[in-house]
């Protein structure tokens, strides 16, 4: 099962931060996972559309210019980075699962990867672009068939895999709470690996990987390797 660390290993440092993606690459996670939102035309690590929760200033996200965000301490004087200095950080060296989250950010990956592509040499196949929002899925198969998509699901639905079969997705990334084995099967059927979110106890990890789940998100990439 692989180990994808959530938001960087953001139970021990500032989440989606390059101090704790640094720490997930130290931790040697296949996998780490960043929420993206798009600031003034640039890709921006954060999880929420409101800062106050993961930095010391206070407002919505749209309110705040590029530079402005980037004066705030997102936690232990770490700034909220750009996917540009993600990109750069990880270097190839774990597959980045990067979360789309506002409904402007698909083009804007798009530019933004083609040149980080050229200028970074980021290789397209470390990269696995998710949202909740299966039309951005779309937007950048329609751009970028090669890429890797993974539909993420926060409910049960009836039939969970459909959709991201008809996309052609890599992967379908689940809530832990409704996992069972014969989604996982029926996913492995449509040729779809299947991520289960956010896994922080040795315990559950165990019970997934007994379903044959494929990998984890997990806020304790180090502590997870000894589960
Ligand atoms: O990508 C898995 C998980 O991160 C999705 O939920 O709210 O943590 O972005 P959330
Ligand atoms: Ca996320």
């Amino acid at each position: 099962m692989q180990i994808f660390a959530h938001r960087g290993a953001s139970g021990s440092y500032p989440e989606n931060t390059l101090l704790a993606i640094e720490q997930a690459l130290l931790a040697k996670a296949d996998g780490i996972e960043i929420d993206v939102f798009c600031v003034e035309n640039e890709l921006v690590v954060i999880h929420d559309e409101d800062v106050s929760r993961t930095t010391n200033g206070t407002g919505l996200l749209h309110n705040f210019t590029l530079q402005q965000l980037q004066q705030l301490d997102a936690g232990s004087g770490q700034q909220v980075p750009t996917l540009w200095q993600v990109l750069q950080l990880v270097n190839n060296q774990a597959l980045l699962n990067i979360e789309l989250k506002g409904a402007d950010t698909a083009e804007t990956l798009v530019a933004l990867l083609k040149k980080a592509e050229t200028e970074l040499g980021t290789k397209p196949d470390k990269l696995l672009i998710s949202s909740f929002n299966h039309h951005l899925l779309k937007q950048i198969q329609n751009h970028r068939p090669d890429l890797k998509l993974g539909a993420l699901t926060a409910s049960l639905p009836l039939d969970y895999a459909a959709f991201a079969s008809e996309l052609g997705a890599w992967s379908v990334h689940c809530d832990k709470g409704f996992i069972n084995q014969q989604m996982v099967q029926d996913a492995h059927q449509r040729g779809l690996k299947v991520l289960v979110y956010t896994v922080n106890d040795a315990c559950t990890a165990k019970k997934l990987q007994q379903l044959g789940v494929d990998g984890i998100f997990c806020n304790y990439p180090l502590q997870a390797r000894n589960w």
